[in-house]
């Protein structure tokens, strides 16, 4: 048991209240954080003639070789410490003496603790943008190698216009570049540094807190003392961003889980991102994709519980918030291992391009430009709507699709039918034809790839 708090205190804390309180077991994380941190606030106390400039050296080597003997597995993080500040703290001393106790000068664990798991999930949001700009380049090249791949479009799961894989694809592109334009405003928002804020009023000491914000890289130091030390809103922006990427995710998988199923057969998962039964032999299942829709639930419960947690939390810190961890770590290593298992199956997947087409053949998917076609002709578009619908009812009579009747069939339910219809409500032309911006047309979804080239170049 080794606190930083001893003083006050004439009796020695009971051992499980002591595990209950501490926190070293998971903020270890922290703790290439929490060096750096103290670097730069050291650098500062020097700059400031708070410390000498030996007392710098000294406190600056000491860190590094505690951080040197944690990396090469020299010397352990144990839950002999609190957390992790009290074993750089406890172990600097150990190794540097008396100067070590003179690190701490200005500086309170609240405004360090502050810092250091902003330090890391800054860090966290570019690890999970890189994930997400991996994914994007995916996307990209299967839009790129698809803009003539026919498939239908649903609405209610129910066939309803013909699209093309590439287009369908451009919808998870957009979802996904949101995700990234979000973590992007959620890093400019958070990057501010709180070190200097003290316990929570700051401190006597003439402190340069703009020197140690410009050092880690921040943009400025934060404005409100108290605030700094209780603000967790970045994580919670962070954790709802993380939540909707998984709820990206999930909707993606769900689509590949029925779009692998036996019924649909419009892809097949590789081997390699598959699992097969215990008892059916048969079997290939798209385990990878129910998981990332599974986990999803998990993200969700991170925010819900880190919002729970700061809820009513009066200023300024509070051990509650020592529970902010925990499912942040939980969530950030879920959402990489998602976003980076996801990518690995889309670049596996095989499209099953004829199955695909075949289906955007049959179901009427073209029944929309049939009436488009007759409005084109002069027919008011709720009585076209009228006509192919009675068509359709025809065609299911007969098992047929609306291009398989002859003209004279045709001609039988509207006397406005001539031969060009069949051009007109061809897969193609239904696709083709979408120029507007945003639909699945040549010239549209040439437009968006342009857009993403130069988004992700
Ligand atoms: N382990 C603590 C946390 O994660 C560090 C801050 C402790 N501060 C305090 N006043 N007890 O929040």
């Amino acid at each position: 048991m080794a606190t930083l708090w001893g003083g006050r205190f004439t009796k020695s804390t009971d051992q499980e209240v002591f595990d209950f309180n501490a926190s070293i077991s998971f903020d270890k994380r922290l703790f290439s954080w929490d060096i750096a941190g103290s670097v730069a606030h050291v650098h500062m106390l020097g700059k400031c003639g708070i410390l000498t400039i030996e007392e710098v050296t000294a406190i600056e080597e000491g860190l590094q070789s505690i951080l040197n003997d944690v990396n090469e597995g020299k010397l352990e993080i144990t839950s002999k410490y609190e957390d992790v500040h009290s074993f750089v703290e406890a172990n600097l001393i150990d190794r540097i003496g008396e100067v070590g106790k003179k690190l701490h000068t200005g500086r309170s664990r609240n405004d360090q603790v502050a810092l250091d798991m902003k330090l890391y999930t800054r860090d966290e949001i570019d690890g999970v943008a890189e994930l997400l700009k991996e994914l994007e380049h995916t996307l990209l090249t299967i839009i790129k190698n698809n803009t003539e791949t026919y498939m239908p479009g649903f609405t209610h799961l129910q066939k309803a216009q013909p699209v093309t894989l590439a287009h369908y694809f451009s919808a998870y592109m957009e979802m996904f570049l949101r995700d990234s334009d979000r973590l992007a405003d959620i890093r400019k928002r958070m990057n501010y540094s709180p070190l200097g804020a003290g316990a929570l009023a700051g401190t006597t000491y003439p402190l340069d807190r703009e020197m140690v914000a410009k050092e880690l890289g921040f943009t400025a130091a934060t404005s409100n003392s108290m605030d700094s030390v209780s603000d967790r809103d970045y994580l919670i922006e962070f954790l709802s961003a993380l939540s909707v990427i998984m709820m990206h995710l999930s909707r993606f998988s769900e689509e590949i889980i029925i779009w692998n199923s036996n019924e649909y057969r419009f892809v097949e998962i590789d081997d390699a991102f598959s699992t097969g039964s215990s008892i059916m032999p048969q079997k290939k299942n798209p385990d990878i994709a129910e998981l990332v829709r599974g986990k999803t639930g998990r993200v969700y419960g991170d925010l819900m519980g880190l919002l729970t947690t700061m809820k009513s939390l009066p200023l300024a810190y509070n051990k509650d918030m020592q529970e902010d961890k925990e499912g942040a770590f939980d969530a950030i290593d879920t959402v990489k291992s998602c976003l980076h298992l996801f990518d690995g199956m889309l670049k596996t997947i095989k499209f099953r391009k004829e199955v695909m087409e075949k289906s955007a053949m049959m179901g009427f998917t073209n029944a929309t430009d049939a009436a488009d076609y007759l409005v084109k002709k002069g027919v008011a578009f709720r009585d076209a709507h009228g006509i192919i619908g009675t068509l359709v009812l025809t065609c299911i009579d007969k098992n047929c699709s609306i291009e398989d009747l002859s003209i004279e069939e045709l001609k039988k339910i509207s006397p406005v039918f001539e031969e060009d219809v069949y051009e007109a409500i061809s897969l193609k032309t239904c696709v083709e034809k979408r120029l507007t911006k945003g639909a699945p047309g040549t010239d549209a979804i040439n437009e968006a790839i342009r857009r993403y080239e130069a988004l992700l170049s």
